[in-house]
């Protein structure tokens, strides 16, 4: 794999992002291990969402959509969360691997990481309606993995999975919405029942498969 220049951007949705005592934080390091020992150049990005200013869907960023979309000025305030919102959705596009790094709370993405969606899930950016439904615009060989850390064990047995909104709401909006080619996932699970030894060395192994099929 050595040479492949595809930018990745890692986004960080852990509250203690860089605490490595986080499994999700541990997934990651052993992520970028990975990537250094595969890349000669590092065309890899993080973004730590709880240090960044992400905008979030309020009165301001509605009535600044309103305005957009309509033709009205802008005023100062609504010219700089434009100007926010671009350089989010800029990275975004710009690129062709995207990492997300997730504790899983409540079964779900952190609220930061929601906000962060707010900003990237635009029509005509990244995917238009059509009358057959959303069509994603990001089809240009685009791909994604979730490098996620829950307490409890993944059991398809029908019952928990419906509500596993973390994965399911990623995949959809992801590949479905805006036309990522894949999507990939490596867990840290089960925490709250094995050894951490146990839960990384599973993890370990699933990277290793998952980290060939996301570059090759
Ligand atoms: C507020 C909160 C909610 C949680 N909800 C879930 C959950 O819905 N499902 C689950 O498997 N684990 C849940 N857990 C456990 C975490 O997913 C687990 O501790 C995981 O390791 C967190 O990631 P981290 O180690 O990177 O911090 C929750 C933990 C917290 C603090």
């Amino acid at each position: 794999m050595k040479g492949k220049q595809v930018k990745t951007l890692i986004i960080n949705t852990h509250p203690l992002y860089g605490d490595n005592n986080h499994f999700s934080q541990k997934l990651m390091k052993l992520f970028i291990e990975k990537y250094k020992e595969n890349f000669n150049t590092y065309n890899l990005e993080i973004l730590n969402l709880y240090e960044q200013d992400i905008p979030v869907i309020d009165k301001n960023m509605l009535t600044m959509w309103a305005a957009q979309a309509t033709g009205l000025k802008l005023d100062d305030s609504q010219k700089q969360l434009a100007k926010r919102q671009k350089e989010l959705l800029e990275q975004f596009k710009n690129s062709h691997r995207v990492v997300i790094v997730a504790p899983t709370y409540n079964f779900n993405i952190t609220s930061k990481m929601k906000d962060y969606m707010d900003n990237v899930l635009i029509a005509r950016e990244t995917f238009m309606y059509t009358e057959d439904g959303p069509k994603g615009l990001m089809t240009d060989d685009y791909r994604v993995m979730l490098l996620a850390a829950s307490g409890s064990i993944n059991v398809q047995d029908g019952r928990v999975s419906p509500i596993e909104f973390q994965n399911h709401y990623l995949k959809t909006a992801f590949c479905d919405i805006m036309g990522f080619d894949s999507f990939h996932i490596v867990r840290a699970q089960g925490v709250a029942l094995r050894t951490a030894d146990e839960v990384m060395m599973e993890a370990t192994r699933n990277l290793d498969i998952e980290f060939k099929k996301f570059y090759q």
